[in-house]
């Protein structure tokens, strides 16, 4: 019988999506990082995000400052780019976006959008609820969706569908997996196989 066990505080085994926020600069090009606190709500208004963010941070100023943002699903090839989101710091490294995905913009806001995400989200923060010591949580309303197309084929069984978008997720120990459970590394080694990595 599976005996339960009193632990620390976490929530390791509970994966989640991991997703880049990508936020517009003043010098009007695209900005993006690494987040995975983020779930959604319902609403009159429609489906809502609940997005976390800890320490203050680039993406954290340009979202206080626009008032919106996009979330864009990190897929396996994404990864190595979106690790390196994560573990670069905007506000002390000015040329963090010396890489950049290719972007699109949102067809709704004014938000830069990654091409090769399988699922973008446009969004416009509803309320912030600051938690202290710098943490803030977004209610977001989603403003529009766009997806690749071969994820809209339901002649495809949703689960085949879903090992095609092959989202990265953050399942603890801060380590990535993917969605059919393969190990795809520590925080901060998939950036170390981008074309101009120095190690
Ligand atoms: C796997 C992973 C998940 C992350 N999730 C979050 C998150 O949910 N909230 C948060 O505030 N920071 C998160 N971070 C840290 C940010 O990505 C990091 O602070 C980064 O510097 C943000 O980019 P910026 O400094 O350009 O704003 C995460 C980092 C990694 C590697």
């Amino acid at each position: 019988m599976m005996a339960k066990v009193k632990t620390n505080i976490g929530n390791d085994f509970c994966p989640q999506a991991l997703f880049l926020y990508g936020t517009k600069q003043e010098d009007g090009q695209p900005h993006f990082g690494l987040f995975c606190w983020f779930g959604y709500f319902d609403s009159p208004e429609g489906l809502g995000v609940m997005a976390c963010i800890g320490e203050e941070k680039q993406t954290k100023d340009l979202i206080r400052k626009n008032g919106v943002f996009s979330a864009n699903l990190v897929s396996e090839e994404l990864l190595p780019l979106a690790d390196y989101y994560g573990c670069t710091y905007g506000r002390n490294v000015s040329d963090k976006m010396k890489r950049l995905p290719k972007v699109e913009w949102g067809e709704v806001l004014d938000v830069p959008t990654i091409s090769d995400s399988p699922v973008s989200f446009e969004l416009e923060v509803k309320k912030t609820i600051p938690m202290g010591g710098g943490s803030d949580i977004f209610l977001c309303l989603i403003r529009n969706v766009t997806k690749d197309e071969r994820l809209l084929d339901t002649s495809v069984p949703f689960a085949e569908r879903l090992l095609q978008a092959a989202p990265v997720l953050a399942s603890g120990e801060e380590t990535y997996s993917s969605v059919d459970g393969r190990y795809l590394g520590k925080w901060g080694e998939p950036m170390k196989s981008l074309p101009d990595a120095k190690e």
